[in-house]
């Protein structure tokens, strides 16, 4: 696991957005699979503020949806995405895709997405959040790590989180579809932002805890490319939080005897 620890929202941006655009400029990044959520705002934000005409050509695979909201209800992953990032990086809509979570069959939609990721040839690189409770897409703890995309149950807690999106608490959807920990995994790189002290426990669970549905993040210790970008608030429970900075030093500097 890369682990960097960066200052705040404009850095986290702008190493993220790099990231990403160094690999599409280099033709290592021709899908990207897509969270909601504020973590990868700021993100998509700098790679607008940076944008490039091969941004354009981009596929994009959301993570996951609601069940039962209308594509054109605001707070759909429909139109969060539609609103975040189809517009924002002017990707061609018919290239972004959502689950449906209102498919009258949701179990044949989540195996339709599975087929359609793997049509498009894989996700290249995966933007994720983290929740408190350490899920990743909406794989809430004692989630399979071999899971595909399947209809899932949301944690009360992960409602509640969810609830300031929503006019009402009781507003917030109680089901969704979600890519499985074994679809994340299969991403040949994944980046995973954190920001804020409410989610530093369940960075560090995910970081140096050992591999557990408990805490789902954790499956990312197997992923041989995986990058966590976090902020100091979001760091500071991580026990080898100054091995991390110096590695990344190192990095810059290159390697000194
Ligand atoms: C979003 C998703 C979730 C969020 C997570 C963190 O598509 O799948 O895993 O990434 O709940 O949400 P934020 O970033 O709003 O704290």
């Amino acid at each position: 696991m890369r682990v960097v620890i960066l200052d705040g929202a404009g850095d986290i941006g702008a190493f993220g957005a790099g990231l990403i655009l160094d690999g599409v400029l280099q033709g290592r990044i021709r899908t990207l699979g897509v969270a909601t959520g504020s973590s990868p705002l700021a993100i998509y934000r700098a790679l607008a503020d940076r944008w490039i005409p091969a941004l354009a050509h981009l596929d994009a695979f959301a993570l996951d949806e609601y069940v039962g909201l209308p594509a054109d209800d605001p707070q759909s992953y429909h139109s969060v995405i539609r609103r975040e990032v189809t517009d924002r990086l002017r990707l061609d809509p018919a290239n972004v895709h959502v689950p449906d979570g209102c498919a009258a069959d949701l179990d044949a939609e989540c195996e339709r997405y599975e087929a359609t990721m793997a049509a498009a040839g894989g996700v290249d690189l995966q933007l994720l959040g983290i929740g408190r409770n350490g899920h990743i897409g909406f794989n809430e703890p004692s989630s399979s790590l071999s899971s595909r995309t399947r209809p899932k149950t949301l944690m009360a807690a992960t409602r509640r989180d969810n609830a300031r999106f929503f006019d009402h608490p009781d507003l917030v959807p109680r089901h969704c579809l979600t890519q499985g920990l074994g679809t994340i995994l299969d991403a040949a790189e994944v980046l995973l932002v954190a920001q804020g002290a409410g989610k530093a426990e369940a960075v560090r669970a995910a970081v140096e805890g050992p591999v557990s549905s408990m805490c789902p993040a954790s499956v990312l210790q197997l992923h041989r490319r995986a990058t966590i970008l976090l902020d100091e608030e979001a760091a500071q429970q991580l026990a080898l939080r100054q091995y991390y900075l110096d590695t990344e030093k190192t990095r810059i500097e290159g390697l000194r005897p």
